[in-house]
């Protein structure tokens, strides 16, 4: 049976993980996967997830099922981180949530739940989104669409081309948005855009879905959370894919949700049964662990004060970083300007290189990113900044 399946190549963004970590040079550096690395390199646990898990460990006593939608008060905190105390949609009951196996889990009940409820739906994908978003959301079934984004030449949004794109949807389509921290590219709409855009598709009947994987990463958790919540508001229906991986560095433990906003209290009821039976089709229930601390962080003011601050610190750190990598290329005379950089937000931007020079950072000087030329800003650090530097002026 097995036998016909063809050989593929490693996965654009694990598989350079893997290429980086059998690197033996001491000089290598890691711009590929999107994890944050502290000054030492190294991907910290933080501390209120420390705190909240000693918690955890000190008062479980037992390893029982907790449900298809997983743990109820981490799906009220994350509404609420989503969309702010006093949004219409939780005042009146409109939101449904479940818990999910990371974002990406988000992302796959969401598709399955878009294509149970309208076949024919189309979801259109940025050019360029995450290669993870088209095998997420095919594989549920869904027809998808690409819509202009990032005009790579101009370092920045084309916004009339996306728009242009957008006066020719209707009904069936379902527009994926990146709430904030674009990645791979890290070009933001602003406030002014999501606004228009919220307009368009309200006009339009489309649907809007934000993929919140970075909320707090960019600006901070509630100015993040601008086009999120504007959509949940202006439009009858929304999609919102939570991710706790990077805000708070919970990776590998899969902690993500999934939110459908309804236009009254009882579809929402019918669209979280839906929720539950298509989660339960595909995983029959989400990991308990990571959730159970970010619910603890979420509900313990003193925990979640230090939960803002430590992100505020990583995110701080982030945007320094973009700062400093401007600064060591433009102190080398190169003949181009990367100054972009330091305007996008979270831990991605495209240095916007071929191929073969990214492969010649990586095979000559051990400078790892994507074959796309995105980098992850938070892999640099003062001890390796002025050598990623030199190493991009030495391939251009
Ligand atoms: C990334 O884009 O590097 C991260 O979101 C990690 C992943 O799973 O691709």
């Amino acid at each position: 049976m097995f036998e016909k399946l063809q050989p593929l190549a490693p996965d654009a963004i694990i598989g350079i993980m893997a290429l980086f970590r059998q690197d033996q040079d001491p000089r290598k550096v890691d711009l590929s996967v999107g994890v944050y690395q502290d000054e030492t390199g190294n991907t910290p646990v933080m501390a209120c997830v420390k705190r909240a898990e000693q918690a955890i460990f000190a008062a479980q006593t037992t390893k029982t099922y907790v449900g298809i939608a997983g743990n109820a008060g981490f799906n009220s905190g994350m509404e609420q981180l989503l969309l702010g105390d006093s949004h219409a949609a939780l005042a009146d009951g409109r939101i449904a949530t479940v818990q999910s196996p990371g974002g990406s889990g988000g992302l796959c009940v969401a598709g399955h739940l878009i294509h149970r409820a309208t076949p024919d739906a189309r979801v259109w994908l940025p050019t360029p989104s995450w290669p993870n978003h088209f095998p997420l959301l095919s594989l549920a079934g869904l027809e998808l669409g690409q819509y202009p984004y990032y005009d790579q030449a101009a370092h920045a949004i084309d916004f009339d081309a996306m728009t242009a794109c957008f006066e020719s949807l209707g009904a069936r389509d379902i527009v994926l948005l990146h709430g904030c921290c674009h990645n791979p590219c890290g070009a933001d709409l602003t406030r002014e855009q999501w606004d228009l855009l919220a307009e368009i598709f309200a006009r339009r009947g489309v649907t809007a879905f934000v993929d919140f994987a970075y909320q707090g990463l960019a600006e901070g958790v509630d100015e993040d959370a601008y086009g999120a919540r504007l959509m949940a508001e202006r439009l009858p229906e929304a999609v919102i894919v939570g991710s706790c991986s990077k805000n708070f560095g919970l990776y590998r433990e899969r902690v993500g949700s999934v939110s459908i906003v309804s236009q009254t209290a009882e579809a929402s009821r019918v669209v979280a049964t839906n929720l539950s039976s298509v989660a339960r089709g595909i995983y029959s229930m989400p990991p308990d662990h990571g959730a159970a601390i970010v619910e603890r962080v979420l509900n313990d003011p003193e925990l979640r004060a230090l939960w803002i601050d430590e992100l505020g610190e990583v995110r701080n750190r982030i945007n320094g970083l973009r700062q400093l990598l401007v600064a060591k290329l433009a102190e080398r005379d190169v003949p181009r300007d990367f100054s972009f950089i330091g305007n996008e937000r979270g831990m991605f931007s495209f240095l916007g290189i071929t191929k073969e020079q990214v492969v010649r950072l990586r095979e000559e000087f051990h400078v790892y990113m994507l074959e796309s030329s995105r980098i992850n800003l938070a892999g640099i650090n003062d001890r390796n900044a002025d050598y990623v530097a030199d190493s991009i002026v030495a391939v251009l």
